[in-house]
């Protein structure tokens, strides 16, 4: 029997490269995110994995067999809740991949909005929408042979009968729900967002359709409400304005300073022993022009995770629990940055 995952009425932490590690997708949880996605992990990366339990984070761990990096760490404060994101164009590998981390994720989702040149060139992410028998090939070959939930997230297309056309032969393989990101290939993040397109979307298809692409208008929690109406969707996804504060999921309203919200994010990166690089970069995008502080040029100037946690007062805590996984035998490395 197939598991399930409920996508209506949900908010959502989008995937994002970098970003959606686990320190980030748990804070998202914290603050009321109802499911967290991963950053867009590639198939061939993913393939070359083991399985392991770590004992002394209480994670689970993929762990690239030929350097020891951690490709993809879960926990049980997010089971249930995790979409693993997959870049693939590639149905058999696909596969391969689905099966090793089915126990572990609560669904898949394959990327298949992604413009970046090394995504289309490997046929992966955006291209696939140029290339439907491929697109479907592979969510069929995963609905038919996985027991959780698969999903997709595209593009629009520049013509509006050609974007509906291609969402029902993707909802015909029998996918549980679709994210839409309201812009084409080509439009960039400051273009505005095609809710309209959204919408009309969602009353072609019976699947639940996850809106994405607001956060220009998202500052605060009831611009999340305003942007699911005009949507005329159940379920909103929220990349840019959760990377640059992540309390925006707080249905309480009001957001969290951005000192609290590094240091909350930083205790996760504590706790689930983040790679430095990969938490340097994320504490990067919420400080945004504030790097240019003294705080910030401290900052900036940190290079292990010791010396970021001491730009805010949490260098103590860093070095005990370090010193308390040490002597546990903690094994492999850090989860790497893609
Ligand atoms: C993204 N986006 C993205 N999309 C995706 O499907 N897989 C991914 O791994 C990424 N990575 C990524 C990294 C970063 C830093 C950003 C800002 C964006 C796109 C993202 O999920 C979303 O579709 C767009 O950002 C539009 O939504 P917002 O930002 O308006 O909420």
């Amino acid at each position: 029997m197939k598991k399930q995952l409920d996508y209506r009425n949900k908010i959502i932490l989008a995937p994002m490269v970098r970003v959606g590690t686990l320190p980030m997708r748990l804070l998202a949880l914290k603050f009321g995110a109802d499911i967290v996605y991963t950053e867009e992990i590639i198939d061939w990366k993913l393939v070359k994995t083991k399985r392991r339990v770590n004992d002394v984070l209480k994670t689970i761990d993929f762990v690239d067999q030929s350097d020891g990096n951690v490709i993809f760490r879960t926990c049980e404060e997010e089971r249930g809740k995790v979409v693993l994101q997959m870049g693939t164009a590639d149905a058999k590998r696909a596969l391969r991949v689905a099966k090793m981390i089915e126990n572990d994720v609560a669904a898949i989702d394959i990327n298949m909005g992604c413009p970046k040149a090394f995504s289309i060139k490997g046929g992966m992410g955006a291209a696939l929408l140029y290339n439907l028998e491929n697109a479907k090939l592979i969510l069929k070959t995963l609905v038919d042979n996985v027991s959780i939930p698969v999903t997709c997230k595209i593009r629009i297309m520049p013509e509006l009968e050609e974007t509906l056309r291609i969402v029902k032969e993707l909802e015909a393989t029998g996918i549980s729900a679709i994210a839409v990101h309201g812009r084409t290939k080509v439009e960039r993040p400051q273009h505005p967002v095609h809710t309209d397109v959204i919408k009309k979307i969602a009353e072609t298809l019976t699947i639940p359709v996850i809106a994405n692409g607001g956060s220009k208008e998202i500052e605060k929690y009831s611009d999340i409400e305003k942007f699911r109406e005009a949507c005329g969707v159940t379920s909103v996804m929220i990349a840019r304005a959760a990377q640059w504060n992540c309390s925006i999921f707080r249905k309480e309203g009001e957001l969290l300073s951005v000192d609290e919200i590094i240091a909350d994010y930083l205790k996760m990166c504590i706790v689930y022993d983040n790679a430095p690089a990969n938490t340097k970069y994320c504490v990067q995008m919420i400080l945004r022009e504030l790097q240019e502080s003294p705080k910030g040029r401290r900052f900036l100037d940190s290079q292990t995770l010791e010396q970021i946690c001491d730009v805010w007062d949490l260098g103590q805590l860093c070095r005990e629990t370090q010193l308390a996984y040490h002597n546990a035998g903690i094994q492999g490395r850090r989860q790497v940055c893609p």
